[in-house]
């Protein structure tokens, strides 16, 4: 049976307006492959349980959490395809615990595990995770490391990963004790290559969910692939991943001292949006698409600039090409940025041509640089009693 125990319909709402728009939310809920409670009218912005059981993964297409770490592990040269498969039966009967509210198996600590955080852990296969024995052919179509770009400066320590956990939470402290727990789970297996932990405001100061700002001040999230989950956009149908998807993770560092030496007006026109509401400089609201064809009566000039990245990112732009983007902001020592995630069926047909011509043409490169890359198969959800990964392990 699958639970959500306390979930409020403007979160789910405010999972994206564009990918909940025209739905209802049982027909949301049903395409999440979740189901309704009865608690579905209260007014929250926080404190849901997921459903670790399900067609799909939590933390692909559900509301992002404030609280994220994603964790990259370097298996160990000696494991094996059943060692693997060992290594995934630990680790999800805890993910499916940690999502429920309960410690992990034989935890010291059980008082740390609190139901109703909105926890999401979403497990993902790297490029080396097939190169164990048996596996190579299994490696899904179209899944490959970005080729490097001009504008990248990628650090080792950002980079690459045989292993991805991306936990979600609404608070720190959670994320924190389900990394403690799941680290030690493949400790046996695996060791940790890197870690970055991420933040997002998804609400506003009445608590109503809002798509969220990135650290340029932007609304970051608007055109989200809106109907994704049904034009094999998002999710695989290629064998074993079918119902999962590919995530490319880019680590993108962002100049905020040269940014704010920027205009209100010309940080504008670098997105092609704005940035009180973030409508297309073409007009409307932050929901109205974008008219590339549209140009200003002053200057006869695009209304939308040329190099603009809204417009250079666009599907129409693009062949059709669209992903499912979930960033999220981070601000540590290394720096400022946007550690942005997308999903799609395939990289090297979605992720790879789109990033290619933003590298070409993008205003925006001349603030952002991406300083780690990792791609990861994220297989679809468990069901009750089997465990991820199941459909290529056991
Ligand atoms: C720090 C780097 C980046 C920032 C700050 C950024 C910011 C934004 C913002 C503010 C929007 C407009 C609002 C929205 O639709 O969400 C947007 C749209 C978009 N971005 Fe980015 N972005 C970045 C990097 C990238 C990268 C690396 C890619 C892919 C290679 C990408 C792909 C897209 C796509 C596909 C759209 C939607 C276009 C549409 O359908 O209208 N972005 N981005």
């Amino acid at each position: 049976m699958l639970v959500m125990s306390s979930v409020s319909r403007r979160n789910v709402l405010g999972a994206g307006a564009g990918a909940v728009a025209g739905l209802g939310l049982a027909a949301h809920m049903a395409a999440l492959g979740r189901g309704t409670s009865s608690e579905a009218a209260r007014p929250q912005s926080s404190g849901q349980s997921l459903s670790p059981f399900g067609a799909h993964q939590a933390g692909v297409d559900t509301p992002v959490a404030a609280a994220h770490e994603l964790i990259a592990f370097t298996l160990h040269d000696d494991v094996d395809r059943a060692a693997l498969g060992r290594m995934m039966r630990v680790c999800s009967t805890d993910i499916a615990a940690l999502m429920q509210g309960r410690p992990a198996a034989g935890d010291t600590l059980p008082d740390m595990a609190q139901p109703n955080v909105s926890m999401s852990v979403l497990v993902g296969f790297g490029p080396g995770f097939f190169d164990v024995d048996g596996l190579r052919s299994e490696l899904p179509a179209g899944m490959q490391e970005i080729p490097p770009m001009q504008h990248d400066a990628l650090q080792p320590e950002w980079t690459g990963g045989d292993l991805l956990l991306w936990i979600s939470a609404d608070d720190f402290t959670s994320v924190t004790y389900a990394k403690r727990c799941l680290t030690r789970d493949v400790a046996p297996w695996a060791s940790v290559r890197w870690a970055q932990q991420g933040f997002w405001r998804g609400t506003d100061a009445q608590g109503q969910p809002v798509t969220g700002r990135n650290l340029f001040g932007q609304i970051d999230g608007t055109a989200n692939a809106t109907g994704a989950s049904f034009d094999g956009t998002l999710w695989s149908t290629d064998g074993w991943l079918a119902g999962g998807t590919q995530l490319v993770v880019r680590r993108i560092a962002m100049d905020l001292p040269e940014w704010d030496k920027l205009t209100r007006h010309q940080m504008e026109k670098v997105m092609g949006r704005r940035l009180d509401s973030g409508a297309p400089l073409s007009g409307g609201t932050e929901s109205t698409p974008l008219d590339l064809m549209a140009v200003n009566p002053a200057d006869g000039q695009p209304a939308i600039p040329l190099d603009a990245h809204a417009r250079l990112a666009h599907p129409s732009e693009n062949n059709g090409r669209r992903m499912h983007r979930r960033g999220i902001n981070y601000s540590d020592h290394t720096g400022t940025g946007l550690i942005f995630n997308a999903f799609q069926a395939n990289i090297a047909k979605q992720f790879i041509p789109v990033q290619r011509a933003l590298d070409d043409a993008d205003a925006l490169n001349q603030w952002t640089t991406a300083v780690g890359s990792a791609v990861f198969a994220i297989p679809r959800g468990m069901v009750e009693g089997g465990w991820i990964g199941q459909e290529l392990l056991a």
